[in-house]
């Protein structure tokens, strides 16, 4: 049985020829016409407009030559040798309807054309099986891409919309878990300053800047993004040295670590590395791999090293930390996502730093890349042009 779907066509659209003779034409004329027109492969006989019997060429050659013989076939009308009930199936029938009348037809009659008629029995063409059969193959695998576009549309779609909204509710609570610490912090640093408290300050004061840079990086994040996304993202380029670069994101980088000991160094593998390019973007392509690198390190070191490869300034970010599965390797660099790290507590952030890494290093030409053994430790390796000449 051939699978009945509404999608199917009606077969009246698809009849492709509308080849037909009298019936009492003779069978020598039928004959040069098949000889003439080799793609002919069927003729229906109709008399006043309506189908009384059918030739297919396989057909009428056996016949011919096995029950007349050459010398009487030209003598006798078509009419004798056709087909006199040949399937005749109504033009709005549906394709896959007309198919399986035409298959359930005796063997010897299976890959006869089908004869199609209008309502009031008018011949209206002939159709042949492989091409009906063509046709519902065509529709079925269009409804099933059609319908597996749809689904992955919708799953593509779910999976989005479930990130984003995930997204939102961790942005609005890593937006306030920082503002309401800088409040808190702000009216007990006033308090104590009123009260002559002086020693607590200092402590209190290293959170309350841990906060609030906290906060200015998401910020900053969904702000860069958001340009990003727009296509707003400039680039301006100047000539700096990036030797100074990787010192000041190191010096940071050791604020953020705090008291965890990891010691972060800086090799400098030339004396200076200089770049004409955007010194705002490389420096926060750094800090996104740097914040990445103090998060999840425990102990151990964070190495920040840069070299001069060809015309390109090779940067490399490598810790000692968590490590990243091979798995989840490719998860990396797309927005929203984090990893779900069961070991440890689950870190701050947004998601969104490798991502838009990845889009300032595109930006500036260069590449980016990841190697990294779970458990061991992690290595980003930028290469960026030393002299930027557009996006690549
Ligand atoms: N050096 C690293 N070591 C181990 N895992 C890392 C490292 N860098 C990134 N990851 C993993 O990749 C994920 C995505 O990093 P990404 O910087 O995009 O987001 P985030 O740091 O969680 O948040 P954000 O940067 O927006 O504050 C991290 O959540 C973490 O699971
Ligand atoms: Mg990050």
């Amino acid at each position: 049985m051939v699978s009945l779907t509404d999608e199917s066509p009606r077969i009246g659209k698809l009849v492709a020829s509308h080849e037909y003779t009298q019936p009492d034409i003779a069978v020598r004329d039928v004959a040069d016409r098949f000889f003439k027109t080799t793609e002919l492969d069927a003729l229906a006989l109709v008399e006043d407009k309506t189908p009384v019997g059918l030739v297919t060429r396989p057909k009428f050659f056996m016949t011919v030559f096995r029950r007349y013989g050459f010398e009487l076939y030209g003598r006798k009308p078509i009419i004798t040798i056709a087909d006199t009930k040949p399937l005749i199936v109504h033009e709005g029938e549906r394709l896959d309807v007309a198919i399986d009348q035409a298959l359930s037809r005796p063997p010897q009659d299976i890959y006869d054309d089908i004869v199609v008629a209008d309502d009031s029995g008018v011949y209206a063409g002939l159709l042949s099986v492989k091409q009906m059969v063509v046709q519902q193959s065509t529709a079925l695998a269009n409804s099933i891409l059609q319908k597996e576009i749809v689904n992955a549309k919708a799953k593509e779609l779910e999976r989005m919309s479930g990130l984003k909204s995930q997204f939102i509710s961790h942005v609005t609570h890593e937006l306030r878990s920082p503002v309401n610490a800088i409040i808190g912090l702000s009216e007990l640093i006033q308090m104590a300053c009123e009260k002559g408290y002086m020693d607590q300050l200092k402590d209190r004061l290293a959170i309350l800047m841990s906060s609030a840079t906290n906060l200015r990086a998401i910020v900053t994040n969904i702000l860069d993004l958001s340009k990003i996304e727009a296509g707003k993202m400039e680039v301006i380029v100047e000539r700096f040295n990036l030797g100074a670069i990787l010192g000041e994101s190191a010096e940071t980088t050791r604020v953020l670590i705090g008291n965890k000991p990891v010691r972060v160094e800086v090799v400098l593998r030339d004396e200076s590395v200089l770049m004409a390019s955007d010194p705002i973007k490389v420096r926060q392509i750094l800090t996104n791999l740097l914040s990445n690198a103090a998060k999840f390190t425990e102990k151990g070191r964070i190495i920040v090293s840069a070299a001069v490869q060809g015309d390109k300034a090779v940067i490399a970010v490598k810790d000692t930390g968590i490590g990243i599965k091979e798995q989840d390797l490719e998860k990396l660099f797309v927005a929203f996502s984090q990893l779900e790290d069961p070991l440890t507590r689950r870190h701050e952030g947004t998601g969104l730093g490798l991502n838009i890494t990845q889009n300032l290093v595109k930006m500036l030409g260069g590449s980016i890349s990841v190697s990294s053994r779970f458990g061991k430790g992690t290595e980003f390796e930028v290469r960026l042009p030393l002299e930027y000449h557009g996006k690549e």
